[in-house]
């Protein structure tokens, strides 16, 4: 099997993460993967924010559990009042990948960069997990405010993020089950 094929088979989600910082050398890298995703009409009307400081990272967790706590979903009430609950599973780095929500195929675009950093990520030996919970919440108006001071443009949804990290050593591979009957061939 080529590597590429390999990362694509072997890379899992993790949802456990070390202490380690992903270097500033391998996080370019990962951020070039993304810009280099397909997008429509190749307008590259998307924006990729790299947060690698702990204190906005624990603070971001807060504004979306203020999010979940005005919910009307009992779940989400309760992650919203838990002492511990974190979105991004105390990742180092979460990268928040947001597009021009006029455009249709915003969120399309945003799933192939995303897609990108994950293969990129483990081709590095970097552990990833897509963050969903700020696609949820990005229209809270405390969410919103906080992604501004962030610098992610006014006209910008998140679609998604990604937290990157290291698992650590002991982490079981979880077995991947394909479901059968997804694929269909007409020749
Ligand atoms: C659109 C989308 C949203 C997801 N949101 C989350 C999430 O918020 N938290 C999480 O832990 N995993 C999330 N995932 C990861 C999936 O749960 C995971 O990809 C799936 O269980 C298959 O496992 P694998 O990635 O290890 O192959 C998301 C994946 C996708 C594609």
């Amino acid at each position: 099997m080529n590597a590429v094929l390999e990362t694509i088979q072997s890379r899992r989600s993790v949802r456990a993460y070390t202490e380690q910082q992903v270097s500033a050398e391998d996080l370019n890298l990962i951020l070039e993967a993304a810009t280099y995703a397909p997008n429509g009409m190749h307008l590259e009307t998307w924006h990729f924010t790299a947060i690698q400081n702990a204190a906005v990272l624990t603070e971001l967790n807060e504004k979306i559990k203020g999010a979940f706590r005005k919910s009307d979903d009992v779940h989400l009430q309760e992650r919203g009042k838990s002492q511990t609950y974190c979105c991004y599973y105390h990742a180092p780095t979460l990268i928040v990948v947001s597009n021009d929500s006029a455009r249709w195929w915003a969120p399309m675009d945003c799933a192939c960069a995303l897609q990108n950093i994950f293969l990129a990520a483990k081709s590095l030996g970097i552990g990833s997990c897509w963050i969903n919970q700020l696609g949820q919440t990005c229209d809270d108006p405390e969410v919103r405010a906080f992604l501004t001071k962030l610098g992610i443009p006014e006209n910008q949804k998140v679609y998604g993020c990604a937290a990157l990290g290291y698992a650590p050593a002991d982490a079981p591979v979880k077995e991947k089950k394909l479901a059968e009957g997804t694929v269909t061939i007409i020749k």
